[in-house]
């Protein structure tokens, strides 16, 4: 096993260990003052979805890669977004830009792979040739197609930027959209983004699923700290502890913390001296559709990336992020049976209730949702969207 020490001060590490020792002491969790009520359509409506990848998607910054996953100059990689889908290429220079995946002359997907290197991208149809800075440098016959400006035929491009190991993307070619990732997340929550040192890990699985569940409903899973007992009963709830939680909003985004149960190896020492790395997972949450959990091996990256054109239809991206570079045959065996777990996890139980819930919602007669108290991060994901939509151009 290779652990890695949690990157904080021991001052932000013991309030981690006294927020959990006195939530398991005293059976409690962090809560919000109120239940909050959600309209179960939030989940189903074809219009409010259209809305959340038009003024929502097309604004904000999402994780679109990690890195290592485009090592090389030239490397690319094709992604589905909410809006588009978008090839990401390194430049000559080492920066990563983006272009939407459409040939500007009739519409041909330009790149069909999903990863690989190239200098030239050729589209298969009528053999149009664009450069990997996106502009095009040759039309097949030119001299009979017309008179074209080359140069206003550039592949369309999404603004890009990286940081903390990742490849951030703006979901939208409209030009006028600035990417600032470090303003996005704000300082407090940046800097306990770096203290994951997201870009010293290694990318050793990335894979999607494609699913016909809401976005949010899937978001919702994974800010909930209270289904694991019920849901997980056959796989990891004898591992960690349900409905004990330390929330701490910062800004928009939020950063949680629970516990394992080895925990109570510990939890008779002092919280200041306790060794609690091992024992709890770090989460924190992006908004709108990301999370990135912390366990004490390795990391766990999602991305719920709602499909194009309709409400009930998500990709699901995950990632495994592992410290050291998955190489020999032992490494390969214990993460790929790690990978089998989590996938159990979610295939089995997390997708199982999820698909029956959002069937579900959509019946014809469903009241209000209820969030209760104790699901303090759900509450604050809901009321960030509530506030995104009332003030796009703040965003919550
Ligand atoms: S559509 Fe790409 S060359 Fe014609
Ligand atoms: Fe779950």
């Amino acid at each position: 096993m290779v652990y890695t020490d949690l990157p904080y001060d021991e001052e932000t590490k013991a309030g981690f260990a006294r927020a959990m020792f006195d939530h398991l002491d005293n059976g409690t969790t962090d809560m919000a003052p109120e239940i909050l009520e959600v309209d179960p359509r939030v989940y189903t409506d074809p219009e409010l979805a259209a809305r959340e990848r038009r003024e929502l998607f097309g604004y904000v910054p999402i994780i679109a890669a990690h890195s290592t996953e485009l090592p090389g100059n030239n490397d690319f990689a094709t992604v589905q977004l909410p809006n588009n889908e978008v090839v990401l290429v390194r430049q000559a220079d080492g920066r990563v830009r983006g272009f939407v995946n459409t040939c500007r002359h009739r519409g041909a997907q330009l790149v069909p792979e999903e990863k690989g290197s190239k200098r030239i991208f050729s589209c298969r149809y009528h053999g149009w040739a664009y450069g990997s800075d996106g502009r095009l440098r040759s039309i097949a016959d030119e001299h009979t197609f017309g008179t074209v400006d080359r140069s206003c035929m550039s592949l369309l491009e999404v603004p890009v930027e990286e940081r903390h190991g990742f490849v951030w993307v703006i979901d939208s070619a409209a030009g006028d959209r600035e990417i600032d990732i470090a303003e996005w997340l704000g300082r407090e929550f940046d800097e306990s983004l770096a203290a994951m040192e997201m870009d010293k890990y290694h990318c050793h699985i990335a894979q999607n699923f494609d699913v016909d569940i809401n976005w949010k409903v899937l978001m919702d899973a994974f800010l909930d700290g209270y289904h694991i007992t019920s849901t997980h009963a056959g796989t990891v709830a004898p591992y960690f502890y349900n409905n004990a939680q330390a929330w701490e909003p910062m800004g928009r985004h939020g950063r949680m913390v629970t516990a394992r149960k080895s925990i109570d190896s510990v939890r008779d020492v002092k919280p200041e001296d306790a060794p609690i790395d091992r024992h709890i997972t770090v989460a924190h949450f992006l908004m709108p559709n990301m999370s990135v959990l912390r366990q004490p091996d390795h990391l766990e990256v999602l991305n719920f990336v709602p499909a194009p054109g309709t409400a009930v239809g998500t990709r699901m991206q995950m990632r495994l992020l592992t410290r050291e570079p998955v190489v020999t045959d032992e490494q390969k065996a214990r993460w790929d049976k790690n990978w089998k777990i989590l996938m159990a996890v979610l295939r089995d139980e997390d997708l199982v209730v999820n698909v029956g819930l959002q069937k579900s919602v959509a019946n014809t007669d469903v009241g209000p949702l209820y969030f209760g108290r104790n699901e303090i991060a759900n509450q604050h994901f809901h009321q960030w969207m509530g506030r995104a939509f009332a003030d796009p151009r703040k965003w919550g």
